[in-house]
């Protein structure tokens, strides 16, 4: 089973992209080398997916929808738990449904309007997940979206949606982190979405994000944040609404002014959200004994996590470079 190899070459070969092509394939291949007992039954699943004759990718919001995949969607369903938990999505696959745990559409619908056209750009998705927002980002016309996401299974469940599709070839998503991409100040639009928390240098990412930059472009920046004046952070001990390593959630000022430490100018605070159990919900596509954020929140009042921490509560900037 090849995760990324076939479509790599298409890929990269793009008049800008192309000099990068040598040091992304070695540092992708060497990632696929960890060990894992699951991957056998994650080749068996796309192994079964390409037997399938491919269907048309599109929109049929809130869903990426695959539509005229030669199978029955029993069959796929089959396949496509072997791979769970599904945590970003919707899918629909023919008619079958696939709800992941958390409503992708309503972060999208949130930003869409608000950043620069994605139209012909070259887009860098940061700690993509399963490519559920890379995929949207190629929909909405971009000319290569290049994804990076260093946990495997959620390459595998790209893997599975591109097999079932004819269209993705301007999308890939590789097995590696932002620190072992090599510098490619190339992309017009960077997105960094759900990342930054899980940094243990938050001032380092930002950096990094920022050598992605090309002339003249816009960064996409999304993550925890706390309600607090400027320099207001928590840092929480242990877990935070159940999830591990979350180092360190500031306030928005306190995030503006990291932007500007880090060199980025224009920036515009464009969306702060509290994430409902609507948006983030237990489904059968995350496992047999699921739990989501209506079991992370105090169940004597849903503004507090079990932790006693503040509720999740999201915040989206943009900004240029
Ligand atoms: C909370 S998920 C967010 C997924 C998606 N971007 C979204 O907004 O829903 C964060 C993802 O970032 C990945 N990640 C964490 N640190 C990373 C890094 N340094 N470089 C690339 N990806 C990273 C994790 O593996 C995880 O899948």
């Amino acid at each position: 089973m090849k995760l990324f190899e076939d479509k790599f070459e298409l890929f990269f070969n793009d008049l800008t992209l192309h000099q990068f092509k040598e040091e992304c394939l070695s540092k992708s291949l060497k990632a696929l080398q960890v060990k894992n007992g699951n991957i056998p039954k994650w080749n068996e699943s796309i192994d079964e997916l390409e037997s399938y004759s491919k269907g048309e990718l599109g929109l049929n919001e809130p869903y990426i929808s695959i539509q005229d995949i030669g199978s029955s969607s029993e069959n796929i369903e089959l396949s496509l738990r072997k791979l769970l938990p599904w945590r970003k999505g919707p899918f629909l696959l023919n008619d079958l449904v696939l709800e992941s745990e958390w409503l992708g559409d309503l972060k999208w619908q949130r930003l869409n309007k608000k950043i620069r056209p994605l139209k012909n750009k070259r887009v860098l998705d940061i700690g993509a997940g399963n490519g559920y927002f890379s995929l949207r980002m190629a929909l909405e016309g971009a000319k290569k979206v290049l994804g990076i996401e260093p946990f495997m299974l959620f390459n595998y469940q790209f893997a599975a949606i591109e097999t079932l599709s004819k269209n993705t070839s301007n999308t890939i998503l590789l097995p590696l982190r932002l620190e072992e991409l090599p510098s490619m100040p190339v992309f017009e639009s960077v997105f960094s979405m759900g990342v930054l928390y899980h940094q243990r240098d938050h001032m380092k990412h930002l950096l990094m994000l920022k050598k992605m930059m090309a002339t003249d472009s816009e960064l996409i920046l999304e993550t925890l944040i706390v309600d607090g004046p400027r320099d207001f952070t928590i840092e929480p001990e242990g877990r935070y609404a159940n999830m591990r390593n979350v180092y360190c959630l500031p306030s928005t000022d306190t995030l503006k002014s990291w932007l500007i430490d880090a060199g980025f100018n224009d920036i515009k605070l464009i969306d702060v959200t509290q994430t409902s159990t609507h948006e983030q919900s237990k489904t059968s596509w995350i496992g047999y004994n699921p739990a989501s954020l209506e079991d992370f929140l105090d169940p004597s009042d849903s503004n507090l996590t079990v932790e006693g921490y503040p509720a999740p509560k999201r915040a989206i900037f943009i900004c240029g470079n």
